[in-house]
């Protein structure tokens, strides 16, 4: 992970690419599809701010960081002070999760989508609690036409793996994921360099 901002959101997009292919310096560990169609197999994970990359790839998903939607300033100052940065020394497992929202999600005015996401679904709540074990950045792709609508990346400790796979069930039985209808779960592990 170089060349990217380490802050959860930016002002000034950046593009990452994510792509499966034989080797990189994630190995894939597992692909669970929870929802919609799966993503072809792929042994290794490479995250680049570029896909400047040669050879045979099984699939190659680029996003860009963007600016916050729904966060208010208290919120966006709490999270400031709790989450850590990617690329910690500790925090050899990751987690890609491709996620594409359904078209009645996508009808909703911004309040009506702020009221469901943490009023009635708790993320951004929910997901403080899990801070700063657990390190994320989130990625928009809907704007460039892909087959995500986001690309959420995170990054924790082996031992903290249980209390990823928690904080995951919580959100997972949220108002908010009635309106997911696709969503894969990858998980990796850094290479020893
Ligand atoms: C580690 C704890 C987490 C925290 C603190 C957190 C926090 C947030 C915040 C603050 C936003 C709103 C960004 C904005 O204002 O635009 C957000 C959006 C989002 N998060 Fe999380 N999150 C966490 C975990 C997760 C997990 C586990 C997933 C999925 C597997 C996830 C998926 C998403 C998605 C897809 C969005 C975009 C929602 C939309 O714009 O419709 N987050 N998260």
């Amino acid at each position: 992970m170089q060349d990217h901002p380490q802050t959860y959101a930016s002002a000034t997009p950046s593009l990452v690419s994510f792509t499966g292919q034989l080797q990189g310096e994630w190995t894939i560990r597992s692909m669970e599809t929870l929802t919609g169609a799966s993503l072809p197999i792929a042994q290794a994970l490479h995250v680049a701010s570029a896909d400047a990359l040669a050879g045979p790839v099984s699939w190659r998903l680029t996003a860009f960081t963007s600016n916050l939607r729904y966060t208010t300033a208290a919120e966006a100052s709490m999270l400031q002070a709790r989450q850590s940065g990617l690329g910690r020394s500790e925090a050899v497992h990751g987690a890609l999760i491709p996620i594409q929202k359904n078209a009645a999600w996508w009808a909703l005015a911004q309040d009506e989508r702020r009221e469901i996401y943490q009023e009635r679904s708790r993320h951004t709540s929910i997901g403080a609690e899990y801070l700063p074990q657990i390190a994320r950045r989130l990625h928009h792709c809907r704007d460039l036409g892909g087959p995500f609508d986001f690309l959420t990346w995170f990054e924790f400790a082996p031992e903290h793996e249980p209390l990823f796979d928690q904080m995951l069930a919580r959100m997972r039985a949220s108002e908010e994921w009635r309106y997911i209808d696709r969503e894969i779960d990858i998980r990796v592990v850094r290479n020893a360099a």
